[in-house]
């Protein structure tokens, strides 16, 4: 049973669990247009690398919707195979540019193109039905990919161990399970005896407002603390690995996640302790070699200057609010994917990686 459902399909409408609204109120957006989709991810409805890569693969089912059914939007009329393509081609760009560093969302936008590009001569219904099976595999997939992450992960944690995290890689981030958290969950009901500190995650507050209300809503043990005070409990010895998702993994082993993520990988080189990315193949981008070529999406002041209305700075200050950094691979300890354990990332090991891929699902789009 799936307890966190921050995705819903029902073949006509996409619901997305409102993140912005937890922990308080567990409410969803319907979505009925890619419109409607590229403005949840844009606002934070819809988070977290996996999960934007998903909502944008049944966000391409709406497209192709739109102009097939009837009861599904103005447009809908008559439309040949070749203009639903070219519409599709369409939605795809529009929607690669809700967010820039997560490379699951165009990932996941241009496994569903390559689908269609496949079935060129086949009919629009047939198409529309095929995108459907396509993007309900790609959410299944994810499920699946988490809890291999999960269970490989799990061997790196040992009994009685307290994981630090940072922003939510939970089941809210992605299809369900969750990757770092996946890591955790594993773990914990693998019978370990586990803590979690979890980061509150300046400025969105993922680590206070989602990861704490996933994990203390399954009974895993969590404890909050702001961000600046992860070195304190780091060096006193209260933290015995750092696990950490990811939105961009370069060819290099370099990697994008969270804004803050950087600072603690330098805490754990330091306090030598282990610092775990984990995340589904899906993330490595082998176009792009290294951290330096990775874009980081630089967000709104208002996210800095104010929580949920209230001003928390001076009118008019300036304002930098990067939403991610990058880790490079050497102070990465090991990388956990679906496809098992990578320590201490390099190039080489990278290309090995995306080598060994089996199967279409698993092959990087071209
Ligand atoms: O800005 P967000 O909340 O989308 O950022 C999310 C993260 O940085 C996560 O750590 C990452 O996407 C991995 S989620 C499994």
């Amino acid at each position: 049973m799936q307890a966190i459902k921050p995705i819903i399909w029902d073949g006509e409408i996409l619901q997305l669990l409102d993140q912005r609204m937890l922990p308080e109120e567990e409410i969803y957006i319907q979505c009925r247009s890619v419109s409607d989709v590229v403005g949840s991810i844009k606002d934070m409805v819809v988070r977290g690398a996996p999960a934007i890569g998903v909502a944008a693969a049944f966000a391409m089912v709406l497209a192709a919707r739109q102009i097939t059914c009837a009861d599904a939007g103005e447009e809908a009329a008559p439309v040949s195979s070749d203009g639903l393509l070219e519409h599709l081609e369409e939605a795809a760009a529009y929607l690669k540019e809700s967010r820039p560093t997560a490379v699951n969302l165009s990932w996941g936008v241009d496994r569903m193109l390559g689908l269609t590009r496949r079935l060129r001569d086949a009919s629009p219904d047939k198409i529309l039905k095929e995108m459907n099976i396509e993007a309900e595999n790609i959410f299944r997939e994810d499920i699946d990919c988490n809890k291999k992450i999960g269970d490989w992960g799990a061997q790196l944690i040992r009994n009685g161990s307290t994981v630090l995290t940072h922003c939510n890689a939970g089941a809210l981030a992605t299809a369900g399970y969750g990757t770092a958290l996946g890591v955790v969950r594993s773990a914990f009901f693998g019978g370990k005896k586990i803590a979690v500190f979890a980061n509150e995650t300046r400025p969105f507050l993922q680590g206070a407002r989602l990861t704490a209300w996933e994990l203390q809503k399954e009974g895993i043990p969590v404890t909050l603390i702001v961000d600046g005070a992860a070195g304190y409990f780091i060096s006193s010895g209260a933290v015995d690995c750092i696990v950490v998702g990811a939105d961009r993994i370069a060819e290099n082993g370099d990697t994008a996640n969270k804004i803050g993520t950087y600072m603690l990988a330098v805490l754990a080189r330091e306090n030598s302790i282990p610092f775990y990315v984990a995340a589904p193949s899906s993330t490595i981008d082998i176009s792009v070699s290294s951290g330096e070529d990775i874009v980081v999406e630089e967000r709104s002041a208002d996210e800095v200057t104010a929580v949920r209305g209230t001003s928390l700075a001076p009118a008019g200050i300036e304002v930098k609010n990067p939403s991610f950094d990058i880790t490079p691979s050497r102070l990465i300890t090991a990388l956990i994917t679906e496809h098992g354990i990578t320590f201490f990332p390099t190039r080489e090991k990278i290309r090995q990686l995306v080598r060994e891929m089996k199967g279409p699902k698993d092959i990087l789009p071209k």
